[in-house]
């Protein structure tokens, strides 16, 4: 018996506050809270069909059959969606990203929030935003906040059923735009999975997320208020934060290569003369420059004008996830 096929789009996101270390690992609560936009112009395309007569789950991702950790982490979720669905069906999960893996975009936030919305579809599952939130969160973290739209935050919350993320503001409300300057030779990085697990052996992650609620408050504001400087010296204080704690954890995870930090100081330059420039990394080495949409070319331009800046991808705010037709 052939079952439908369920299709959804979501699009990666870049926090301004960052989600660093979970409180519970097992079910991604996270220590502190967390504010991110999401990406228009990035974009995935999950389907999948749930069906009785599957023998066991299978994954493509962008064309090529995946067999070993990518396939483990998407049947530890459907694990998940067969005990909230009560069926025993496995399923066939194909995805596409229209941006390179090589970008080094963590492509982990728009995968997990395509899943849980086409997923959720295919199990007969019909869940409120929030619940779709919680779900994708089990997936990877940062997922739960592609799942609203525009600028969003996720509440740290202490358990399973108030560790979600909302919208602040649609995407339309504010025209940023997010320039990634793609850096080349990275070496070989620690995933944030592997990350978050030593969030805690740094003496400075106590501190940092004592401090969350207070850069919460300054991000959800700025951004409410369309107020760029407060915004852009937030979120490099937030990102210099958590590469503070990454450098001091043990085994100490250094993502910022010489070429990162050259550009992060490109960019405190042209904010000094008056571009509305504010860098902030992941964890990896690219740098993503949040600016206003007036200068993005312009700011596009300068970064592809650094020596050893392999590319430079751009986009303005997304919105959320959404099943296709
Ligand atoms: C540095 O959401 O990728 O990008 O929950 O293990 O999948 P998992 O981790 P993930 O961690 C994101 C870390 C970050 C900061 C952020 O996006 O908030």
């Amino acid at each position: 018996m052939a079952m439908k096929t369920i299709t959804a789009l979501s699009h990666p996101n870049i926090a301004f506050i960052k989600y660093w270390g979970n409180r519970n690992n097992p079910l991604r609560i996270p220590a502190n809270g967390s504010i991110s936009m999401n990406l228009a112009s990035l974009e995935t395309r999950t389907s999948i069909e749930a069906n009785p007569e599957f023998k066991a789950d299978s994954l493509t991702l962008n064309g090529c059959r995946e067999t070993g950790t990518a396939l483990g982490r998407v049947q530890a979720f459907m694990d998940l969606l067969r005990k909230m669905s009560s069926k025993a069906h496995f399923a066939h999960v194909s995805s596409e990203n229209n941006f390179p893996q090589s970008a080094g975009i963590a492509s982990s936030s728009s995968a997990f929030a395509a899943l849980a919305a086409a997923g959720s579809r295919a199990f007969g599952l019909a869940l409120s935003e929030k619940e779709l939130s919680m779900l994708a969160r089990r997936g990877s973290g940062s997922a739960s906040r592609s799942i609203p739209d525009g600028f969003v935050e996720w509440h740290a919350g202490t358990k399973d059923a108030d560790s979600f993320a909302e919208s602040i503001a649609p995407a339309d409300h504010w025209d940023l735009w997010d320039c990634v300057a793609v850096v080349t030779d990275q070496p070989k990085q620690t995933g944030s999975t592997e990350g978050h697990l030593l969030a805690e052996t740094s003496p400075l992650q106590t501190a940092r997320v004592l401090d969350a609620p207070r850069r919460l408050e300054i991000c959800r504001n700025a951004i409410l208020k369309k107020d760029f400087e407060a915004l852009a010296d937030i979120i490099e204080l937030d990102s210099n934060l958590m590469h503070a704690v990454m450098m001091t954890s043990q085994p100490p995870l250094m993502y910022w290569s010489p070429k990162s930090l050259e550009i992060m100081r490109e960019v405190a330059k042209w904010r000094k003369k008056g571009i509305p420039a504010s860098y902030t990394l992941d964890a990896g080495s690219n740098v993503h420059v949040i600016c206003t949409k007036e200068y993005a070319v312009s700011v596009r331009t300068r970064l592809e004008n650094i020596p050893g800046v392999a590319w430079v991808l751009s986009s303005g705010v997304g919105s959320g996830v959404q099943i296709l037709p």
